[in-house]
């Protein structure tokens, strides 16, 4: 049974709605760990060894977090830089890193419709744009690159209904990596 990793880049999941919502509906699954990189790491001294420990014993590894201001969560960044190291997660040789063959996936949430993430919306670009520092990270990392799982609108009024959906889809998809 392949064993997924959710990493959790919310600054406070007890004040979260909607990555709190996500999490509710898959972290009962047996093959599912749920990791909470913000509770782990609240000085941001992130321990590289442990979290390549962690992913060395998962399959698929979930990167979820909130979108702030157009990217990621600071301490995603952090440990990025921590624990995506050369030689091991990448390199410029042609070597099979130790991520190789892992599924990666971005799941995220984000506070503007999908109306707002246009070419004439708000923002200007779509949140696949936006978000491919995350995707040219996880090719050099050699992951087997899974569509990104979004839940828009969460400041703009995203019905329960909608946020139900998410989850259960969520769940879905989860289950199918067993
Ligand atoms: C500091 C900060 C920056 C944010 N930047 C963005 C942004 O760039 N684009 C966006 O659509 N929403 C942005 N948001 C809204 C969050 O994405 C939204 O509140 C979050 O997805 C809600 O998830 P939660 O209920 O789990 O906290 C931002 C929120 C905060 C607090």
């Amino acid at each position: 049974m392949s064993k997924v990793l959710i990493l959790v880049g919310h600054p406070d999941l007890s004040r979260s709605k909607h990555n709190a919502a996500l999490l509710d509906g898959v972290k009962d699954l047996d093959h599912v760990t749920v990791h909470d990189l913000y509770a782990t790491y609240p000085d941001f001294a992130v321990d590289g060894d442990a979290e390549r420990d962690l992913i060395a014993q998962h399959d698929v590894i979930v990167f979820q977090h909130p979108v702030y201001w157009y990217n990621t969560t600071p301490l995603f960044k952090q440990w990025q830089d921590t624990v995506l190291t050369y030689g091991w997660a990448f390199n410029y040789e042609g070597r099979r890193s130790r991520t190789a063959g892992k599924k990666g996936m971005v799941v995220v949430t984000i506070g503007g419709t999908q109306d707002h993430y246009t070419c004439e919306g708000l923002v200007g670009r779509t949140a696949e744009e936006l978000l491919n520092n995350w995707d040219s990270t996880l090719r050099l990392c050699q992951f087997d690159i899974q569509p990104v799982f979004k839940l828009y609108g969460t400041d703009f009024g995203v019905p329960h209904e909608d946020v139900v959906t998410a989850g259960k889809q969520y769940r879905a998809l989860l289950t199918s990596f067993s």
